[in-house]
């Protein structure tokens, strides 16, 4: 029997997965792999496999499995102790999505759109404000994702750099426990000093609601909630920073798309989609235990076994997606997977959907010159987070 595979697999181009995907998906629907923390996983590669295991209730996301296929030991250590929500199983999995869902339907969100739009008008303004030439990740991808969190749940707009580096290093996949815990005790201590001042003096915002409806009521405890806002913040964050930055780079390398887009403006939505298919960033977040033996496709993940449902993978599957490495605005791509599927599909994603549109469009009517300052494949990716993106993207009008 030959090794298995080491995992994870780097990106070599930005705008699609992994080389091997696609040889490994072609010749089986589950693939044995070792992780960086020596222990053996399972990948699946296939559309309807990858769908059909994240809508089962034979799987676990709990975090304190012993064979939980996280892919460092920092973030194991970490979320076992803090429990996040997205690595928990029902009924405590209901109890903490409760809090959130009724905060981002489809009417809430769009009601946000005018504050998404002032964000992104605000940050362009900064940015065009000096001389031609900035990071497009730092200067706006991050500001515009992060204050539209910080607007969300209602967190001073004051700490844009101190969330970029917590979640930096929370995500990292080289980040040790100890690092990993202490970034999420500043994160945590930040939004309990929060709580106890909504406490006193409740506003009209997310995190008043959930204190004077939920907390103080007794319906949770201070640290569910503090666990809550906190996954908010690192889920909703990073996610949408890589997408932005990363659809910008594709359309600045794409003059044909760019033309497209900015030609018919009532195709952004399917763009966004699209978009998120093609880049797929959140790849390697769906990390499952088999609560019992699972058949895929007639290879057997074993009960007690770790998998990772690979987003990437399933959502360049030809099978679900004709020629998938072409990037099509005008192909219905809305059945992708970049969101998850199942109980724990992204609670956010009406949210990044307005996100990403709101930015790409801003940006595009705004900056019409705008290019990037080095070849594309110069921009430095990062392969080494939980959700792929771009280290920086150098740009210049
Ligand atoms: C382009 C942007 C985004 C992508 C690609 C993305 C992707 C995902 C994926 C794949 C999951 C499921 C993980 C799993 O099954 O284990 C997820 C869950 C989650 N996302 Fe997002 N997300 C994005 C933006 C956001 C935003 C803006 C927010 C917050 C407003 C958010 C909050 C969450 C939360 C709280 C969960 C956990 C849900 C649960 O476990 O029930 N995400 N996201």
């Amino acid at each position: 029997m030959t090794d298995p595979l080491a995992f994870p697999l780097p990106r070599t181009c930005p705008f699609a997965p992994p080389d091997d995907y696609a040889r490994l998906r072609a010749r089986e629907p589950a693939t044995r792999v070792v992780l960086p923390t020596g222990r053996p996983a399972w990948i699946v590669t296939r559309h309807a496999d990858v769908r059909a295991l994240l809508g089962s209730s034979d799987v676990s996301s709990d975090i304190r499995h012993p064979n939980f296929p996280a892919m460092g030991a920092g973030e194991q250590e970490a979320g076992a102790r803090s429990r996040p929500f997205i690595r928990t199983d029902p009924p405590e999995h209901t109890k903490y999505r409760r809090l959130l869902v009724p905060e981002l339907t489809v009417r809430r969100v769009r009601a946000m759109r005018p504050a998404v739009q002032g964000i992104a008008d605000a940050a362009l303004d900064a940015m065009l404000a000096g001389p031609p030439g900035a990071d497009l990740v730092t200067a706006y991808a991050n500001v515009v994702s992060t204050s539209t969190i910080c607007e969300l749940i209602g967190l001073p707009n004051e700490h844009i750099a101190l969330f970029h580096e917590i979640t930096r290093v929370s995500g990292g996949r080289n980040s040790n426990a100890a690092e990993v815990g202490a970034a999420l005790g500043r994160l945590f201590q930040l939004l309990a000093d929060l709580i106890t001042l909504r406490e006193k003096e409740p506003g009209t915002d997310l995190l008043s609601r959930l204190v004077t409806e939920h907390l103080l009521p007794g319906r949770v405890t201070r640290q569910e909630l503090l666990s809550t806002i906190g996954i908010t913040v690192i889920a909703g964050r990073e996610t949408t920073t890589s997408m932005i930055s990363l659809a910008t780079l594709l359309l600045l390398t794409r003059p044909d798309l760019r033309a497209e887009l900015t030609g018919d403006p009532d195709l952004m939505d399917g763009a966004v989609d699209e978009l998120l298919r093609v880049m797929s960033v959140t790849d390697t977040i769906p990390l499952r235990v088999a609560a019992r033996d699972l058949d895929v496709g007639g290879t057997v993940i074993p009960e007690g076994d770790g998998f990772i449902a690979l987003l990437a993978a399933a959502d360049h599957d030809p099978a679900a997606f004709p020629d998938p490495e072409k990037v099509d605005f005008r192909r219905d791509a809305r059945h992708h997977l970049a969101f998850g599927y199942g109980i724990h599909v992204c609670v956010g994603q009406h949210l990044a959907r307005l996100e990403l549109a709101v930015a790409l469009e801003t940006l595009l009517r705004r900056v019409p010159t705008l290019r990037p300052a080095v070849p594309a494949d110069e921009v430095p990716m990062n392969n080494a987070s939980a959700t792929f993106g771009l280290d920086s993207l150098p740009v210049t009008w």
